[in-house]
């Protein structure tokens, strides 16, 4: 009987000490908020401090955001033994220039100073050995970790050009209609440039510049290729001051939006993307060029 008695009182004790809990509701809940609000504020903190910890080491060794070396980032692989392309290059002594122009600076001045942008070309025909020297000279220029990472498609094919010229109206048409902005279409007017573009069939030769935003390596790795646009475009520069020094005409153009087409009509791969196209020959007999300033030296130069 007393066994039976004393589970009685515990129940009673029991169910007596769940309805206190139950009476008591409103004192207990805001504690048990405050504990929880307490834990969840210090775990925060924690937590902020922890990162900002983090990151300050991170940014003691990553770049700048606006730091841009190319579209393909390499990442280190810790279990690859990596190699370098120019591995086994040997280095040998330098005597500095030996080939100089007569009349050095000023004569190159001269012969810079004499290039214009040509938008109308007579149907003279170009020796292609003078095209193909300009290209060697261009393939000369300095490149990221020398990954050379540049591509000159020559187009004397009539037929290619035409097909070239429809896929750049066609864009032009709806880049000066639609993409431009009225902004741009008003700066560009003075030029006279439109989406008519008779050069590209009347040029004797187009040369479409090509990055090659990475490289593939004899294993079939990808190989980055450290400020490939940087780099064409000094390339692109020579083979314009080539040009010129052959007594050739050409016209940087920046055909927007035509970069895919025009690498699959030239059967270009992946990694190379359209930077510019040139219209290449002999300009017009009655060919105009706006009658434009450059800049004198003391608005471009700053000495120190
Ligand atoms: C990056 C770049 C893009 C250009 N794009 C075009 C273009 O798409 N079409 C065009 O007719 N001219 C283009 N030009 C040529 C400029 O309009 C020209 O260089 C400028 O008006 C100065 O004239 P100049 O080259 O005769 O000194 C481009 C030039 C550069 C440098």
């Amino acid at each position: 009987m007393l066994p039976l008695l004393a589970d009685l009182k515990t129940t009673m004790s029991l169910l007596s000490e769940r309805s206190l809990i139950l009476e008591n509701w409103m004192y207990i809940a805001p504690v048990i908020l405050l504990i929880a609000t307490y834990l969840y504020v210090t775990e925060n903190r924690n937590h902020r401090r922890r990162n900002a910890n983090n990151s300050s080491k991170e940014n003691l060794t990553s770049l700048a955001e606006s730091e841009y070396i190319g579209e393909y980032q390499e990442e280190n692989s810790p279990s690859e033994e990596y190699v370098s392309l120019l591995e086994n290059v040997k280095h040998k002594p330098f005597p500095g220039a030996k080939i100089v122009l007569d009349g050095g600076a000023t004569r190159f001045y001269e012969i810079a100073n004499d290039r214009r942008s040509v938008r109308k070309y007579s149907r003279r025909s170009v020796d292609f050995s003078v095209i193909e020297k300009c290209i060697q000279t261009a393939g000369t220029g300095p490149s990221g970790a020398h990954t050379q990472p540049w591509t000159f498609c020559v187009v004397g094919n009539s037929e290619m050009k035409q097909a070239i010229r429809e896929i750049i109206e066609n864009e032009e048409l709806e880049n000066y209609a639609k993409r431009m902005s009225r902004k741009w279409t008003t700066d560009l007017g003075p030029l006279r440039t439109n989406h008519i573009k008779e050069y590209l069939t009347d040029a004797p030769y187009l040369i479409l510049v090509f990055k090659k935003v990475y490289g593939i390596r004899t294993d079939g790795q990808k190989q980055q290729h450290y400020y490939n646009e940087i780099s064409v475009s000094i390339a692109t520069g020579i083979l314009l001051c080539a040009l010129q020094c052959a007594g050739l005409n050409s016209l940087i153009s920046t055909p927007l939006n035509c970069g895919p087409a025009l690498r699959q009509l030239l059967n270009r791969p992946v990694n190379e993307k359209l930077l510019v196209l040139l219209p290449v020959g002999y300009a017009a007999d009655d060919c105009e060029v706006p009658d434009l300033q450059r800049k004198p030296l003391d608005e471009i130069m700053v000495k120190y």
